[in-house]
């Protein structure tokens, strides 16, 4: 499902259980929602205010594990230095679908599968 299409969004205050969890994630506000994706779990490359483009895998839909039942769309740097990203312009570009959101048992589960979709991330981006 890789398109040219990049994704407009700027960050906005999520929970921060992210950060917690060892998987910061940046809560964007998309510019033209009726372009967010499927729920579901992705592959994407992101740019953070005009800069190179980095790996990142998105998370979109609630967070069922942590009782979340908004919607967010959510990007996560890969091996990125964790750092406030608040108010900043990203710019998101769906390249593969990785899996459907879960409700896991654990938060060691959800982090373990997190870690995974990192990886199957990475090869993807690779390709
Ligand atoms: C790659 C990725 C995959 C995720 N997959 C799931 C999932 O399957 N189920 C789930 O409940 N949350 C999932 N999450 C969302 C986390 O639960 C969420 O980022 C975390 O709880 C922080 O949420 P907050 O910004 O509302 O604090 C995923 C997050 C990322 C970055």
């Amino acid at each position: 499902m890789s398109s040219d299409l990049w994704l407009h969004g700027k960050v906005v205050r999520g929970a921060g259980r992210g950060r917690e969890l060892g998987w910061p994630t940046a809560n964007l506000e998309l510019a033209t929602p009726s372009l967010q994706p499927d729920e579901g779990v992705y592959a994407a490359w992101a740019r953070v205010d005009n800069g190179d483009r980095l790996p990142a895998a998105v998370h979109v839909g609630p967070a069922p594990t942590v009782n979340r039942t908004k919607s967010i769309f959510e990007v996560h740097l890969i091996n990125f230095p964790d750092r406030d990203l608040y108010e900043m312009e990203f710019e998101v570009q769906i390249v593969e679908r990785i899996r459907d959101v879960e409700k896991f048992d654990s938060l060691s589960d959800l982090t373990d599968a997190i870690a995974n979709d990192c990886q199957v991330a990475l090869k993807l981006l690779q390709s």
